[in-house]
């Protein structure tokens, strides 16, 4: 593979790829961004409001990275 981020990120890791585990990574980190904000509106979240936008922030920061390095395969 001519691209070396692209070599990397298909790196297999218990036969899986790692660009695989970032995306499963991606999608745990929105299920758990969405769940405090439930939690918030059902009054149930003890601590800050400001985990749900931290973590929103946080989530929508690794989809693009993993968007992007997804793309790299293409490349
Ligand atoms: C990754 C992106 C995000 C996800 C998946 C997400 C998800 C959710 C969910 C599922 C709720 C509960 C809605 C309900 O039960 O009616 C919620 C509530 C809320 N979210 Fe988000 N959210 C995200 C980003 C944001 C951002 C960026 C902001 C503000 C800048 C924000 C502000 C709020 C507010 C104000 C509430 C209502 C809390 C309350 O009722 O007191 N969210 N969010």
């Amino acid at each position: 593979m001519a691209n070396p981020i692209a070599a990397y990120i298909i790196q297999r890791v218990f036969g899986i790829p790692l660009i695989v585990y970032g995306g499963v990574f991606t999608i745990l980190c929105f299920l758990i961004t969405a769940s405090i904000g439930i939690l918030v509106r059902k009054d149930k979240w003890p601590y800050s409001f400001n985990w749900h936008l931290g973590m929103a922030y946080f989530s929508l920061t690794i989809a693009l990275v993993h968007a992007l390095l997804a793309i790299t395969l293409y490349l």
